[in-house]
């Protein structure tokens, strides 16, 4: 188990600045996610932790040991880290206990502590009936399994796991997403995890770093983040909440033209700004509320959703299917937001 810290890493490919400053700190024996969209810098960032890249500036230091920064470049090899990938990269002609076991025949294990190594890590993800299958004979959430018993069977400093869930259908990613906590509360391993997706983040992590073009835009606790989302682009991402651009006056505020009564809360802000609004935080056909066209409505089973028009804007409310009465026009009353004023956004 080991620190991971990132000072001011940047890295670009060719003229694309992909990694712009981050800067993070995770104590040892930490789980943290790296969340964001598509091509915001996640892979980057735990391949240069990984040593498979290396920083154009910043540092990178894994406990006190500096691993990459000016003139130092440790190799993968020497940094003793696991690592997963989305795509299972299991050797398809070695045997499901040879695939886990060769770091270890790299590193001139002895055969017989091998075995024994071999046998304990796939203990640890249920695989134990499976070490004489070869990968052909084993689905993508047991492949998957192969590849993270590979990664901790040298008992490496930290684990590194990039989107691993990805390719696994939704039950199995349920699955696997719980064995990942249990695994990690057993053996008490520093994680880097990196997903775009934000309830595998907020589920599994200690530790939430929101990640936008190359930034982390905040990092916390995974309630903190969904509470207290610091931007507006947290605020959308986490929690998927509508933004509505606009201006906030006297407990009101107006965007599109259209004026909503504001939640207790936030009567008193004024001025230019983005009002973040969760699907959840609104209440239909209450007094008070804002009528809106309706523009379509979902069934959740649990709730319905509906599609409101706020301009050429489409506003997302979840709700009881109670309120599915009424057509053509419904009211919207703001319960919860968060306002982020024009100056800081
Ligand atoms: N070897 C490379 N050469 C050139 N550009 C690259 C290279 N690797 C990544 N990029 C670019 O850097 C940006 C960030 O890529 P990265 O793989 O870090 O994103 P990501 O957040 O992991 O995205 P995804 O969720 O799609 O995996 C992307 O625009 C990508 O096209
Ligand atoms: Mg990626």
């Amino acid at each position: 188990m080991a620190s991971v810290t990132l000072s001011s890493v940047h890295k670009a490919y060719g003229d694309t600045k992909v990694v712009k400053g981050i800067s993070l700190e995770l104590k040892s024996g930490g789980f943290l996610a790296l969340l964001g969209p598509s091509g915001c810098g996640k892979t980057t960032t735990l391949r240069m932790i990984a040593g498979l890249e290396n920083v154009d500036a910043g540092t990178i230091h894994i406990d006190s040991q500096l691993v990459d920064g000016p003139n130092v470049r440790i190799p993968p090899e020497k940094r003793e880290l696991g690592m997963v990938f989305q795509s299972y990269a299991v050797w398809p002609h070695r045997s499901v206990k040879e695939n886990v076991g060769y770091p270890l025949s790299l590193r001139g294990v002895s055969k017989s502590d091998i075995d024994r190594r071999v046998k304990e890590a796939l203990d640890w993800v249920r695989l134990a009936a499976f070490a004489d299958r070869m990968p052909s004979q084993l689905s993508g959430g047991q492949l998957q399994r192969v590849a993270i018993a590979r990664a901790l069977v040298a008992q490496p400093k930290v684990l590194l796991l990039d989107e691993p869930l990805s390719n696994l259908d939704m039950a199995l990613r349920e699955e696997l997403r719980g064995e990942i906590a249990a695994l990690r509360a057993r053996l008490g391993t520093t994680m880097i995890f990196v997903t775009h997706d934000q309830h595998e983040a907020l589920a599994l992590a200690d530790h939430v770093a929101v990640m936008n073009k190359g930034v982390i835009e905040q990092l916390d606790s995974p309630r903190t983040i969904y509470e207290a989302p610091a931007t507006p682009y947290v605020a959308g991402f986490v929690g998927g909440s509508n933004l509505l651009e606009g201006t906030a006056a006297d407990g009101t505020f107006t965007s599109h033209g259209i004026s909503f009564v504001l939640p207790d809360s936030l009567k008193t802000v004024t001025g230019p700004g983005t009002l973040a609004v969760r699907a959840e935080a609104m209440a239909l056909g209450q007094p008070d509320g804002t009528p809106l066209p309706l523009l379509a409505r979902l069934f959740l089973g649990h709730s319905m959703e509906f599609r409101l028009a706020l301009g050429d804007q489409i506003l997302r409310v979840i709700n009881s299917a109670d309120e599915a009465a009424g057509t053509g026009t419904l009211t919207a009353r703001i319960t919860a937001a968060h306002f982020f004023p024009a100056s800081r956004t």
